[in-house]
């Protein structure tokens, strides 16, 4: 494999500060050194590897690179007793496609500690329409539940929904049984949203409280927000009381204005999810509730298959909100 060369996805940072997204040939040994080497078959786009690629120097800091924080493969050559040449494993989050090189490529190279298993009942495609969308998603719902927040508590509120997180998140807390709100600012996809289960479609607006009272009328058991901003400190007024909401995402602001009265007078929480640095044990816990109780059947819909060669025309729809579904890219 010494000297092997294979293509990657790149975005280069100009003398004059500029992002530029091209396709090169890279040697394998420009790798980072890991445990295990994987051929890449599947990737899949998300939010985060938009900003990678606008040169988000919070995401990643130095450039060139690969983004693509998801990557679904075979082992091609193992230093770690836990992998061997021929298993097919998924890698999602840590530090791949930030600072790491990513699965916009046909290689990756990574620490065994941050390889799983390719789940029982999932093919790499199918692994991949989930990716760290749907394992977010899924650690949102598992949390709800640590608070006991089940499908008889009440409506659960999904924001951002036509998106790669929100519809994973609408379609999956449907399988397990909950009441979906969905909001969303595409009213032409209300037939989408419908399919993914939501019982209800609201517009963002309709998450955007512009009043100043410190308390809104509860509407909301749960909720799993893509949004932040103003859509969050909506959410956390409308929490009815010891509801608790799922910070995931920041696609409108990355700001939170509050005050602490819901906290003090309904008991509501704001939980925190990031999906990058979970343990390896909640992680294949994650898994195997994604690939059994929350598996979706119907879920061809969602998907657009694209080809490497497409990504960049991809990222710059997610950029602009425009994303319905989940982008999945075929590597080879
Ligand atoms: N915490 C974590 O570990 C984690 C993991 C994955 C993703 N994320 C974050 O979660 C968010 C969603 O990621 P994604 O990959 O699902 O992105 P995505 O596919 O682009 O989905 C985002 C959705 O949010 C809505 N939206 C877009 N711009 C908006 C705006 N200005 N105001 C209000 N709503 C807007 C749109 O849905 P509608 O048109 O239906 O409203 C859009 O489809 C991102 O901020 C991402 O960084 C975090």
């Amino acid at each position: 494999m010494q000297n092997q060369t294979f293509k990657a996805f790149v975005v280069e940072e100009t003398a004059v500060g500029k992002f530029e997204r091209k396709f090169i040939q890279k040697p394998l040994d420009s790798l980072p050194a890991g445990d295990v080497l994987i051929r890449v078959h599947y990737s899949t786009l998300n939010y985060k590897d938009g900003l990678s690629a606008r040169g988000h120097k919070g995401i990643t800091r130095k450039y060139p690179h690969t983004p693509g924080v998801d990557a679904a493969g075979i082992v091609e050559q193992s230093d770690s007793p836990d992998f061997k040449p021929g298993d097919e494993v998924i890698v999602t989050g840590f530090d791949l496609g930030m600072n790491t090189s990513g699965g916009f490529a046909e290689y990756i190279r990574v620490p065994a500690g941050w390889v799983v298993p390719l789940p029982k009942n999932m093919t790499l495609r199918s692994s991949m329409i989930y990716g760290t969308a749907g394992f977010t998603a899924g650690i949102a719902i598992n949390e709800l539940q640590k608070r006991n927040i089940m499908p008889d508590s009440g409506k659960i509120l999904v924001t951002g929904s036509t998106g790669g997180v929100g519809s994973l998140a609408v379609a999956m807390l449907s399988k397990a049984g909950y009441y979906v709100v969905a909001s969303s600012g595409k009213p032409e996809k209300s037939d989408f949203i419908k399919r993914l289960g939501a019982k209800e479609i609201i517009s963002r607006e309709e998450v955007r409280d512009s009043s100043q009272k410190a308390l809104l009328s509860a509407r909301w058991v749960g909720a799993i927000d893509n949004v932040g901003g103003d859509t969050l400190s909506t959410i956390v007024k409308s929490l009815a009381p010891w509801g608790a909401v799922c910070s995931i995402g920041l696609v409108g602001s990355d700001k939170l204005e509050t005050t602490v009265y819901p906290f003090i007078l309904r008991g509501v929480s704001i939980i925190g999810v990031d999906s990058a640095e979970r343990k390896m044990s909640e992680r294949l816990m994650i898994w195997k509730r994604i690939s059994n109780e929350w598996l979706l059947d119907d879920i061809e819909f969602i998907v657009k298959e694209v080809s490497l060669d497409a990504i960049s025309d991809e990222i710059d729809i997610i950029l602009l909100g425009g994303q319905v579904g989940k982008v999945v890219v075929r590597i080879e």
